[in-house]
């Protein structure tokens, strides 16, 4: 183990929906790959005891992916388990036994936003803090005010190299792709501006809805959902300068010009919609207005951006589930054949992050046999199903060794926010649809013509 490698996990929230959807399954990958080897406590209020926590963490995996035996052994050795109110200092005790003689421990806190400032705070007065690291989920804080004020909190505590907002986006194999596919490719960067691109599509469509996440949906909504964290964080990838140095902070640092280069979203460029149906989910208001679906059209006030528009559409119980981006090229100023209409839409580069990989380009060739007729392909570069190592494994792994550079930082996060702050709660009408469709009509409106679908 190295010297700045964090010696125990902990993770507080272990009794709930992400530790038994995203942390039992990484903690299992990262133990298999010989990638943790430390304690590892849960903390929670369930009134659970160590053994309830092991029966919860075997069904876990046993839904998430499958049991591996001798992983799952290894993680039962480690394994401790607190109950505690997390605003009772003696839970913090508890969990400083529970920690012994670890010096470095990592706390992850799968919570609430609103219990982030309890925790943290207990955290430093029972001596758990000292050289911590902290892990915080999103989404992180609610806008621009509470942000701000989740990061004076949290400064106060730990130092920015200790924390680690996690946006699992940014752990994402083929979100990472775009970096390295922009910046390590010599013939991008010449075609990548607004002199060759006419516009970038992020669909992020998911053909199920809220499955029981009913309560937390009604304090989101997709905007605060994923639009201000990962469809944000796709945008700030694609759009970004090149960094100086692939450092961490060389690459938020370009994030955050670009993403205070992006103008708050006005009304007028946002449409949101809810599904036929969402009002009867458990935990929704039966006159709810949060929106399950969002269109949203971005400007990014630079050089390289101005005038492309980057129009985002997310939601949920869509027709089917898709995340990609489509940055459309211009049409070329001349017809090749005369016959043929100027048709543009073959010529873009296509980002799949689900339900596959994928890095393609689309062009034209003659079609075979035809005297003047094209026909559209697709050059593929890389084409691959989707990552074997969970996001959250990678993520967990990366924050134990200390690097940041996978999670956000605590300007990032404010940016983000400040450019949906103007459209957040019911700024702008919401418009209902049907299950199964592409959203509410008026997003056609906003998105324009040639969205593909
Ligand atoms: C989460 C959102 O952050 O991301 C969910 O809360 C969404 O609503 C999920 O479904 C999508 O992530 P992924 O990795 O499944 O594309």
């Amino acid at each position: 183990m190295s010297a700045t490698q964090s010696d125990a996990l902990v993770f507080f929230g272990a009794s709930g929906d992400l530790a038994y959807k995203k942390v039992f399954p990484a903690i299992q990958h990262l133990i298999k790959n010989g990638h943790l080897d430390a304690p590892i406590v849960g903390v929670a209020k369930s009134g659970w005891s160590l053994s309830q926590l092991v029966s919860r963490a075997r069904d876990s995996l046993a839904t998430h992916g499958g049991v591996d035996e001798k992983a799952f052994a290894k993680l039962l050795e480690r394994l401790r388990y607190v109950d505690g109110d997390y605003n009772d200092p003696a839970t913090f005790a508890q969990l400083k036994q529970a920690i012994g003689s670890a010096k470095r421990p990592l706390h992850y806190l799968a919570i609430p936003p609103s219990l982030f400032g309890a925790v943290a705070r207990h955290l430093a007065e029972s001596g758990c803090a000292q050289d911590a690291r902290i892990v915080v989920e999103k989404p992180f804080g609610r806008d621009g005010a509470s942000a701000h004020e989740l990061n004076r909190i949290l400064l106060e505590r730990f130092d920015e190299s200790r924390i680690f907002r996690i946006d699992h986006y940014v752990g994402k194999e083929p979100v990472l792709n775009i970096l390295c596919f922009r910046f390590a490719n010599r013939f991008i960067e010449p075609i990548w501006n607004r002199d060759c691109v006419e516009s970038v599509r992020i669909t992020m469509a998911e053909s199920f809805g809220v499955e029981g996440r009913g309560g937390f949906y009604e304090e989101a909504g997709a905007i605060r959902d994923v639009v201000q964290n990962h469809l944000l964080q796709v945008v700030a990838m694609l759009a970004m300068e090149p960094p100086g140095s692939n450092s961490p902070d060389g690459v938020r640092d370009e994030k955050v010009k670009v993403l205070h280069a992006i103008r708050p979203i006005e009304r007028e460029d946002v449409v949101r919609g809810q599904y036929h149906g969402y009002r009867a989910e458990h935990g929704v208001a039966a006159d709810s207005t949060v929106e399950t679906f969002a269109a949203v059209r971005l400007e990014v006030d630079s050089w390289r951006w101005a005038g492309v528009p980057f129009l985002i559409r997310a939601g949920k119980r869509l027709a089917k589930t898709i995340t990609e981006v489509v940055v459309q090229f211009h049409s070329p100023p001349q017809r090749f054949f005369a016959t043929q209409p100027l048709d543009h839409s073959h010529n873009y580069m296509r980002f799949q992050f689900n339900p596959e990989e994928l890095i393609a380009m689309g062009a034209v060739v003659r079609k075979e046999g035809a005297e003047d007729e094209i026909r559209p392909v697709e050059l593929i570069a890389s084409h691959q199903p989707v990552d074997e190592v969970p996001p959250y494994a990678r993520l967990l792994q990366a924050a134990m060794a200390g690097d940041s550079s996978l999670f956000s930082r605590a300007d990032i996060v404010e940016a983000q926010w400040k450019i949906v702050d103007p459209v957040l709660g019911d700024a702008s009408p919401i418009h209902f649809y049907d299950p199964g469709g592409w959203g509410p009509p008026e997003a056609e409106y906003l998105l324009g013509k040639g969205d593909r679908k």
